[in-house]
């Protein structure tokens, strides 16, 4: 399963890259905002840091124009995937880069058949966003299940990136359903280290420790 790390953040990047199972990183207009930095700029930063598959969004909605963003984004690194939403033109444009050999990541997935048009389009990736579901009602991973099944069903080789996940128990659950990737803000990774019994038997062997050295 490949973890991706969800920021447009420099500082958590590195720190999370760090700790050695991050293999990717997403981002998305929102957090290139959030990052205060010109998408380009902000993506190649980030290249230089992580060694694997990098998301970068186009902002065009025509499909010429999501074609030209994001020819010029796959060209400042290999490692760069176009992310391009689930519209009509973006899977004109899905086309076109699958045909090129260029990595694309079907965004706003909300249901089965949308991750099934884009999968016969080629895209690399799919991202069904979980936690937008739970929002309105639904049960977001349950979509994971279905998009899996076809997938399965048919052989599609695109992967399922799960992304809007939101906790630890998100995280479990994508892995159990067997979505290829999670896309996990910052505060979602650190919180995957955590168990309180962890932290108690670190606690008492270090005491345990600290008598026999008196
Ligand atoms: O990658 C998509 C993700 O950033 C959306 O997350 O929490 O805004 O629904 P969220």
């Amino acid at each position: 399963m490949e973890f991706f790390i969800d920021t447009g953040d420099i500082n958590e990047i590195k720190t999370a890259y760090a700790w050695g199972f991050v293999d990717g990183v997403t981002t998305n207009p929102t957090l290139v905002a959030k990052s205060g930095k010109k998408n380009e700029d902000l993506i190649k930063e980030i290249a230089e840091i992580v060694d694997g598959p990098i998301s970068a969004e186009v902002i065009a909605l025509d499909a010429p124009g999501m074609i030209k963003e994001g020819t010029e984004l796959s060209k400042i690194h290999k490692n760069i995937v176009i992310k391009l939403p689930m519209t009509k033109d973006g899977m004109i444009a899905c086309k076109h880069f699958s045909k090129s050999g260029i990595k694309t990541n079907i965004t706003l997935i909300f249901s089965a058949n949308q991750a099934l048009l884009a999968a016969k389009n080629g895209a690399t990736y799919v991202s069904p966003f979980v936690g937008r579901l739970d929002d309105v009602g639904q049960t977001g991973m349950d979509l994971i299940g279905e998009i899996r099944q076809i997938f399965n069903n048919y052989g599609f080789e695109t992967k399922i990136l799960a992304a809007s996940l939101r906790h630890s128990q998100h995280v479990k659950e994508c892995a159990m359903m067997g979505a290829d990737t999670a896309t996990l803000p910052f505060k979602v990774i650190e919180g995957l280290f955590a168990h309180p019994l962890t932290k108690n038997g670190l606690d008492q062997f270090l005491a345990d420790h600290a008598k026999s050295n008196k």
